[in-house]
């Protein structure tokens, strides 16, 4: 990032730059059903912050140093984008949380029917792992590391991982669930797939072991500040600007840190969850860590 641009001037710049290339990777699809490729460019191309894929890329400039890299780390950051398109596909069904809104149009089982939304959300997964393979095949990551993004995709996205948190979330009741089983949920649902971006990035661009575990640590705690940060807006925040439905929580009785703690404690933890990743980020020792810090606090005031 040069120095005369804000955070969010650069995110923005990224998210449009991931555009392009989810858009350009549905290319390889052709042959396959006309709908279902139609439903998945829907989901894919709705817009979102692109949050996950910019910590792919960051994280792998903060260990290389050099802008060449963001070429090589595309393809974990779509990987990583198109996993997260299914969930929240998935994540508004109506067997799930029933949302009729997401990044700002009807969502996908309103307008493709919810036989089609669950097909594009199983194929945007699946298609996910070829972006990895697809990087060893072009020279930019060696095999082993190659397998080590896939081991990851495969705990930190399954039923260990993203897909478990999610259970757990649709098996919460507010009144029973405690705070221990909250932090489970938001764990798993949530900051599982961000400490995998934050991974990703960072063994594309060949991170030793010591700067791995402070990178997780990273991760671990803005993920849970990320989905503390959500139900925060999902109470307070405007629906126009979020793109997607506010109270939705309320309605379908989600077990919440705000509805656990009360908003004022929430706030304050989502703060205290910052400082403690970027101090990880300070004993990491990297080339270049200030997209970093600034995009963990740039988290904490978002209001989308
Ligand atoms: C929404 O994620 C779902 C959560 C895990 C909280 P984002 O807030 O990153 O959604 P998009 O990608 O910007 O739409
Ligand atoms: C979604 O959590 C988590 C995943 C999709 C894995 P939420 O249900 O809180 O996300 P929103 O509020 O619908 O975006
Ligand atoms: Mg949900
Ligand atoms: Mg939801
Ligand atoms: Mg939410």
């Amino acid at each position: 990032m040069n120095d005369s641009i804000t955070i969010q001037e650069h995110v923005n710049t990224v998210a449009k730059q991931v555009g392009q290339q989810l858009l350009l990777s549905l290319n390889v699809l052709e042959g396959a059903p006309s709908t279902l490729i139609e439903a998945m460019e829907y989901s894919l191309t709705a817009g979102g912050k692109r949050i996950r894929p910019y910590l792919v890329l960051a994280t792998a400039y903060a260990i290389h140093g050099e802008a060449d890299i963001y070429e090589k780390a595309y393809g974990a950051a779509c990987a990583i984008e198109y996993i997260h398109t299914y969930s929240l596909i998935h994540d508004d069904l109506p067997a799930m949380d029933n949302d009729d809104f997401r990044r700002g149009k009807p969502t996908n089982h309103k307008v493709f029917g919810e036989g089609m939304a669950i097909l594009a959300g199983d194929a945007l997964l699946t298609q996910s792992f070829g972006f990895v393979t697809d990087m060893a095949k072009k020279g930019y990551i060696s095999a082993a590391i190659a397998i080590d993004i896939i081991d990851d995709l495969v705990k930190y996205a399954g039923a260990k991982g993203m897909v478990g948190g999610q259970v757990a979330d649709i098996q919460g009741e507010q009144g029973i669930t405690s705070i221990s089983q909250l932090e489970y949920i938001h764990e798993h649902k949530t900051s599982d797939l961000i400490v995998c971006s934050v991974l990703a990035g960072a063994r594309t661009a060949g991170a030793s072991a010591v700067q791995l575990e402070k990178l997780e640590l990273y991760g671990r705690n803005i993920g849970l500040a990320f989905q503390i940060q959500d139900d925060i807006l999902d109470l307070i925040g405007d629906a126009e600007k979020l793109g997607k439905p506010v109270l939705s929580d309320i309605e379908q009785q989600k077990v919440t840190y705000p509805f656990l703690l009360g908003l004022d404690e929430s706030i304050a933890l989502v703060q205290k969850l910052t400082e403690q990743a970027k101090t990880a980020i300070v004993e990491a020792n990297l080339q270049e860590s200030s997209l970093l810090l600034e995009i963990a606090d740039y988290l904490v005031h978002r209001e989308s």
